[in-house]
């Protein structure tokens, strides 16, 4: 999985995508993410990426020429890591935009990102928004991580490249996702969530662990087990 950003701060992303299990799935080779500083495709001689929004009103708003140009290069822009072989396939492209205002992410659109697309385009923005045109013209769904709204996209870029990038075959253990939570459902679509998990000490401060994951009984302990993921 190939990941593009486009952002004006390609800073921010260098601590949180360069540890633990993302790092090394780069190191690994099964994923691939690019930074794109949207500054770099103004064309005027002071770099400018936003303006005032017609009709007035607060804040600034991020320009659709400068954005057309970034995804026009980023779209072409070969995988620099992956190389052809994990790309060779006639890339699977998808852009999408950033917005408190898009469709809520949850699990079933991160594992199907993962599984259709092999390289997602991410729009984060900044300032007051983006022009209307971009959102129209440009891109292919709008996604948002929850009711509320952050300075910028650069966040919920990471939290989609986080979460995607442990749906790609090979970056987690075989299977080990496969009873967290919302990975699954009930008879009712509900999504289930993990069971409770326990470790050593037996007892901490008087704090115990449920006798019967100590029964050895295997068929009571997945009951037990099954019943906690619904709650
Ligand atoms: C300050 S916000 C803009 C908010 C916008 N004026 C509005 O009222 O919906 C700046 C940028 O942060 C990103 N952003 C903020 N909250 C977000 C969320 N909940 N999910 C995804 N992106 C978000 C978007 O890229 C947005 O363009």
């Amino acid at each position: 999985m190939k990941f593009d950003v486009i952002t004006l701060f390609p800073e921010m992303f260098s601590g949180p995508l360069s540890e633990s299990i993302i790092k090394r799935a780069q190191e690994d080779k099964l994923i691939e993410i690019n930074y794109h500083n949207l500054r770099d495709f103004a064309t005027d001689k002071h770099k400018t990426v936003d303006d005032t929004p017609y009709g007035g009103g607060q804040g600034m708003v991020l320009k659709v020429d400068v954005m057309d140009a970034a995804l026009r290069q980023v779209k072409s822009h070969p995988s620099a890591k992956l190389g052809a072989r994990k790309l060779k396939v006639k890339s699977k492209t998808r852009i999408i935009l950033l917005t408190p205002q898009g469709k809520r992410l949850n699990q079933d659109k991160v594992r199907e990102l993962a599984q259709k697309y092999n390289n997602l385009i991410l729009i984060a923005g900044h300032y007051e928004g983006f022009d209307e045109r971009i959102r129209e013209k440009l891109i292919d769904e709008e996604i948002s991580i929850g009711d509320f709204v952050l300075t910028g996209g650069e966040l919920p870029a990471m939290i989609l490249v986080d979460a995607v990038s442990r749906m790609v075959p090979g970056v987690l253990a075989e299977g080990s996702a496969d009873e967290e939570s919302f990975m699954q459902k009930d008879e009712d679509g509900k999504y289930l969530k993990e069971y409770p998990q326990y470790t050593k000490p037996v007892e901490y401060n008087g704090w115990t662990v449920p006798e019967i994951l100590k029964s050895g009984n295997h068929k009571k302990i997945a009951d037990w087990r099954n019943n906690m993921r619904k709650k």
